[in-house]
């Protein structure tokens, strides 16, 4: 069968899967977008399920160039985004999930974008990974919401730019990559998973948030993606 796809845009939000997986010793080559693959097997209820699972960098056309290079080359039966975000819900707080229901670029025109594709204003996880995921995090004992989330290429830490982003998309979470994900498996037709375990509250200067150990939080997510493949 084919492999389910694994993104994430740092170490850290990939490290958890890699460690249960056999590396690839293949260093990248001319062609796979700088991506070195980690490849293997995990039991899953219905048998072995292959994944391929990457570091993508951060940004939307990192996360871009490794969504298509991933499709292109591993034909996946789904693509899962694996990581943190800065949380924007009053309800929620650190180390909860919030799931990608739906997706909005922060920085983009989608009326430019969607005259050219018709129904791109915005984008949308799987429903039935949602459901799965949801399941999942319910046996896991994780608060978690269904819910919008917010793309851009800056890092938002400022009540300003909190301000911004709630008035331009309405999100539950600020992250870096996840409509692009989502914008690149519906162009090719594949169904798609953002989850996103809150890390901060959009508060945090990034030169700070940068030497925070982000790992108990990227663990979570990555946790949460063992659980739904299995069940796949
Ligand atoms: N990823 C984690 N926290 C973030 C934030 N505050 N802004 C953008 N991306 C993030």
């Amino acid at each position: 069968r084919r492999p389910v796809a694994v993104i994430g845009a740092m170490d850290e939000e990939v490290a958890l899967i890699g460690r249960g997986l056999q590396q690839a010793d293949q260093d990248p080559q001319a062609g796979d977008a700088g991506l070195k693959v980690i490849c293997g097997t995990l039991n899953g209820s219905h048998g072995p399920v292959r994944l391929a699972a990457t570091v993508g960098g951060m940004g939307t056309v990192n996360i871009a160039a490794t969504t298509q290079y991933l499709i292109d080359a591993f034909h996946p039966r789904a693509v899962i985004f694996s990581g943190i975000a800065g949380n924007l819900n009053k309800d929620l707080h650190i180390n909860d999930v919030v799931l990608g229901g739906t997706l909005r670029y922060l920085d983009t025109d989608m009326r430019l974008v969607a005259q050219s594709a018709p129904g791109t204003e915005e984008f949308h996880s799987d429903p039935h990974l949602l459901d799965l995921a949801s399941q999942t995090l319910d046996s896991m004992g994780i608060k978690h919401i269904v819910g919008t989330i917010a793309t851009g290429d800056y890092f938002v830490d400022s009540p300003e730019k909190i301000a911004e982003v709630k008035e331009q998309t309405g999100a539950d979470a600020v992250e870096m990559e996840g409509a692009a994900v989502c914008h690149v498996a519906a162009r090719n037709k594949v169904p798609a998973l953002v989850i996103r375990a809150l890390s901060d509250n959009a508060d945090t200067d990034y030169e700070v948030f940068r030497e925070f150990d982000i790992s108990e939080y990227a663990d979570t997510a990555a946790r949460l993606v063992l659980g739904i493949v299995r069940e796949l």
